[in-house]
């Protein structure tokens, strides 16, 4: 058997060059070889008037192949490859199923004629790996598709259809029924078309294009443009298609693409999308383990977590049966799952007919007993462990043989509800992240009697709704919420020595997150946890929440509200903070740097991260960075806490934190992993 992951065949007069390159097809030095080989053989041939390239398995070319970047380059260069394909003077049809992606793309632009099924997708992902794309489609682009479809596609990296990929021209046919036959008979429909449509050469739809709509669309997607560097030069590379010919602007596109490329962004975005796929392999489990089947899903608690929760399965066309105490919880939690069905419809994301399809899918009850025909149950009831006890107790008395018991807690002992069942194996965490249905992160807690093939399940099951799901083990907050208690305790001293809340959270959005803690903590409620005795004040949060001041939804926490939900910093926190300084006797604040926020807030999280690691909470230091960039909207250009401490330096991380030790106080220890890694200059993800 060759090797060759390129192959022709003949139909008629038709040559059709497969390339079969699983599992995605990526566009390695073997393809690049053999597509250009093959173009050329087919235009020496008399005996062929045309050419469709196709791909076997599961897609058209899925990209350039990542793996391949960072090491010396491989001879011919893609861009060079489509541009042989251009050039052939007979016509060249790409036929497109799955996704052509990123060099996909821009292969299937090469080619004069470009055919897709129905199902096919079309995208420039490239700015995910903090690129743009380089093999001439930031040029051929936007003049096949025109450039606000293509602006679109390079900056958000949001695949398109077939359907609207034919509508704007990037596609010629759709095709229903068989693609390659299809294909082929395109080809022969347009084997004596000449001159041959080149995509380079069709200048009709860039010429005298109003320059406003770049900077139009960079104003309402600003948040896509925030501290990341690559949407910037897609919609640089974008609009220079519209300013001069197409030899200048692919020569731009080269100079703007290795700028890219040799930058960190783009390093930490392609660790990023690696350590993602990684996540979902699990450790010491072997891949011959099948997975449960889950027929129907079992939800307990139809509040904001299992409303959420349950939706998740729904739109994968999973039945649920969702349990409540009383019919007014009930009711009010179905309905709140209907509202949000019917205001995705409304942005034209869902038909009405699919909301109808999902709930039609949700069984609501009063009755436990009803969870007897569930194979997954989840249990997303208030954090409380002898509430979470007696449920489990109930629950295997209920649960089917073989079903899974889960629990949605965000931080309680999976062990300890598990010592409560005849079947701890059964047992596992799935800790979702509010809004449930919509947050991507899953963090799958493995108690210490979880069979392999409950997580397995898990894993598969996660993939199915969407999500990324990520190993832990049990510990308090496992590894999500357990990084975020360093962070909140020293943000909250710094405004004891004298920083304010916007200051603090400042410098955590300056560095790229979504928010700040104090921001954060006035959107989920400052009176999460809170022990509702306004006599007893023991810290800043216990005073805020004694004046009411719960966060966003009373109008005022941190910051102060306007209706608008906009904030402002607050004289009355400010007042509330000085009170409870006196209280503690401070007399003394001073000015704080946002380094030492920095090392506070940031360092203590990596050091954190890496107690995770050391104690074998986290599978590995890239989980730990899919966490915090699904769950917590770390910046993903940083790579993540662990890559970015990385970029640091475990020894710097551990030279600030030794700054800072003695302010840190008692409550600080440091990971011996981290000592380690910084003594012999180590890394925790590369
Ligand atoms: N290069 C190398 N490997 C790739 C790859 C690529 N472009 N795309 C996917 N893979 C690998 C994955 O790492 C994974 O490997 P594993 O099984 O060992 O973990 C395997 O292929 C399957 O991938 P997924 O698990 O992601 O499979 P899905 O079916 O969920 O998704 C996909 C398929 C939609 C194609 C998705 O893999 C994807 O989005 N890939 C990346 C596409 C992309 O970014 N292309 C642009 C590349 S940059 C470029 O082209 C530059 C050019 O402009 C010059």
């Amino acid at each position: 058997m060759s090797d060759d992951p390129i192959s022709s065949e003949n139909h008629g007069d038709v040559r059709i060059i497969w390339s079969d390159n699983p599992p995605v097809n990526a566009l390695g030095a073997a393809v690049r070889q053999g597509l250009v080989r093959e173009i050329e053989a087919a235009e020496a041939d008399d005996g062929v008037n045309a050419v469709v390239i196709a791909c076997k398995g599961r897609t058209f070319f899925a990209g350039a192949d990542i793996s391949e970047f960072g090491k010396p380059p491989v001879m011919p260069w893609l861009p060079d490859v489509v541009d042989r394909i251009e050039a052939c003077t007979k016509p060249v049809v790409a036929a497109i199923h799955g996704t052509a992606l990123g060099g996909g793309c821009e292969i299937a632009l090469g080619c004069h004629y470009r055919v897709a099924l129905g199902s096919a997708k079309l995208g420039f992902p490239e700015v995910n790996l903090g690129l743009l794309p380089g093999a001439g489609g930031t040029q051929r682009g936007p003049r096949v598709a025109g450039p606000e479809l293509a602006l679109q596609m390079a900056v958000t990296g949001k695949p398109i259809s077939a359907q609207v990929a034919a509508g704007a021209g990037l596609v010629d046919k759709i095709i229903e029924g068989d693609l390659l036959e299809h294909a082929v008979a395109y080809a022969h429909e347009v084997k004596d078309t000449r001159p041959l449509p080149r995509s380079s050469e069709r200048n009709e739809r860039i010429e005298n294009v109003d320059p406003a709509i770049f900077d139009e669309f960079k104003k309402k997607n600003a948040k896509l443009f925030r501290g990341d560097v690559a949407p910037q030069a897609n919609l640089e590379t974008i609009k220079a298609a519209t300013e001069m010919p197409f030899d200048k602007g692919v020569m731009f596109e080269r100079t703007k693409f290795m700028e890219l490329m040799s930058g960190p962004q783009a390093r930490a975005r392609q660790y990023f999308f690696f350590a993602e796929r990684k996540a979902s392999k699990i450790d010491g489990v072997d891949d011959s383990v099948a997975p449960r089947e889950i027929k129907r899903v079992g939800v307990i608690g139809a509040g904001t977590m299992g409303g959420g929760i349950s939706m998740n399965f729904l739109s994968a066309g999973i039945p649920v049966t969702i349990v409540e105490m009383n019919q007014d919880a009930l009711d009010r939690g179905t309905g709140i799952m209907r509202k949000n069905y019917e205001a995705t419809a409304r942005k034209g994301r869902m038909t009405a007919e699919q909301v109808e399809g999902a709930m039609g899918l949700l069984k609501p009850s009063l009755n436990f007993d009803d969870l007897g025909e569930c194979d997954l149950i989840i249990e997303a009831v208030y954090e409380n462990m002898d509430v979470k006890k007696e449920i489990f107790t109930k629950l295997d008395g209920i649960a089917k043989q073989g079903a899974i018991l889960a629990s949605n807690t965000s931080y309680l002992d999976i062990n300890e509800i598990a010592s409560v069942t005849k079947r701890p194996e059964d047992v596992v965490g799935l800790h979702f992240f509010s809004p449930a249905n919509i947050m991507k992160l899953l963090e799958v807690v493995r108690g210490d009697k979880t069979a392999d093939d409950v997580l397995v399940t898990a894993m598969a099951l996660a993939k199915k709704i969407r999500k990324v799901a990520v190993i832990a083990g049990v510990c308090y907050g496992f590894i999500g919420n357990r990084m975020l208690i360093p962070r909140q305790l020293e943000a909250e001293k710094l405004l004891l020595e004298g920083a304010t809340p916007a200051q603090v959270d400042k410098v955590h959005v300056e560095f790229g997150m979504p928010m700040g803690p104090f921001q954060m903590a006035d959107l989920a409620g400052v009176d999460i946890g809170w022990h509702r005795d306004p006599s007893r004040i023991e810290n800043i949060r216990d005073a805020l929440c004694a004046k009411e001041r719960w966060g966003q939804k009373k109008g005022a926490g941190f910051y102060d509200y306007d209706e608008n939900r906009r904030p402002s910093p607050s004289d009355v926190t400010a007042g509330i903070i000085e009170e409870f300084r006196a209280k503690k006797g401070i007399t003394e604040t001073r000015e704080i740097s946002d380094q030492e926020i920095v090392e506070r807030t940031l360092y203590t999280m990596v050091n954190e991260g890496a107690k995770i690691l050391e104690e074998g909470k986290a599978q590995r230091a890239s989980d730990i960075d899919v966490v915090w960039i699904y769950g917590y909207g770390w910046p993903v250009y940083r790579g993540g806490p662990m890559y970015w401490a990385d970029s640091e330096g475990p020894d710097k991380i551990v030279e600030g934190l030794k700054r800072q030790q003695e302010r840190l106080g008692d409550t600080f220890s440091f990971s011996q992993l981290l000592l380690d890694k910084a003594e012999k200059g180590e890394k925790f993800t590369r």
